[in-house]
């Protein structure tokens, strides 16, 4: 099917391998923009971020976090973390993840319809993760880091997936 937006969703691909060139702040806010874009339950909006461009904190951030050492050719990171003082009362409050999952993926896809390259890197429920990040940025009790996006132009040239299984789709009934 011929569709700009499918064709994004389709050529996206985590990229782990930068040229450690900058990434400019409007681009980084178009992306963000696009994050925030993301559909919320109740549109709560549980989420804050924290854009990093710092060169020397990007590094000390790749260096607490074992899975991520590809912020340290990134041009910016984002930590994207749930804020629970707008998280929604139980038995809703866990929909924050989900919600920060959509800002995720939003976040990704722009990213590769800008050229740039980006991969999740997973922080929460990981809690000596969750716990690492919140010491090193001094986050608030009320706000948890849910993964980190190094973001930045690609060192190479990277094919996506095609993860389309005809088989996992029921129709009707399982
Ligand atoms: C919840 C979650 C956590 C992930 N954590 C990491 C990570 O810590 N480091 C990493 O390199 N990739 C991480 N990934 C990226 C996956 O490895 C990647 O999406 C998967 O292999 C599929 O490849 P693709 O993104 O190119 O389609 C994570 C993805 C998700 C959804």
């Amino acid at each position: 099917m011929d569709n700009q937006v499918i064709q994004a969703i389709l050529d996206r691909k985590s990229i782990r391998s930068f040229t450690g060139a900058a990434v400019d702040r409007a681009q980084t806010e178009a992306i963000l923009r696009a994050g925030m874009a993301a559909p919320s339950a109740m549109n709560s909006q549980p989420w804050t971020f924290i854009a990093i461009d710092d060169r020397e904190r990007l590094d000390t951030l790749a260096d607490i976090l074992p899975y991520a050492k590809m912020l340290k050719t990134a041009g910016v990171g984002i930590i994207i973390c749930g804020d629970m003082s707008k998280a929604l009362p139980e038995p809703m409050t866990g929909f924050w993840i989900q919600d920060c999952a959509a800002v995720t993926e939003n976040i990704l896809l722009a990213a590769e319809a800008l050229g740039l390259g980006a991969v999740w890197t997973g922080v929460y429920p990981n809690m000596p993760v969750v716990k690492a990040v919140c010491d090193l940025m001094k986050l608030p009790e009320h706000i948890v880091p849910f993964c980190v996006i190094p973001i930045g132009h690609p060192a190479g040239k990277t094919m996506p997936k095609d993860k389309f299984d005809a088989a996992r789709i029921h129709w009707d009934e399982f």
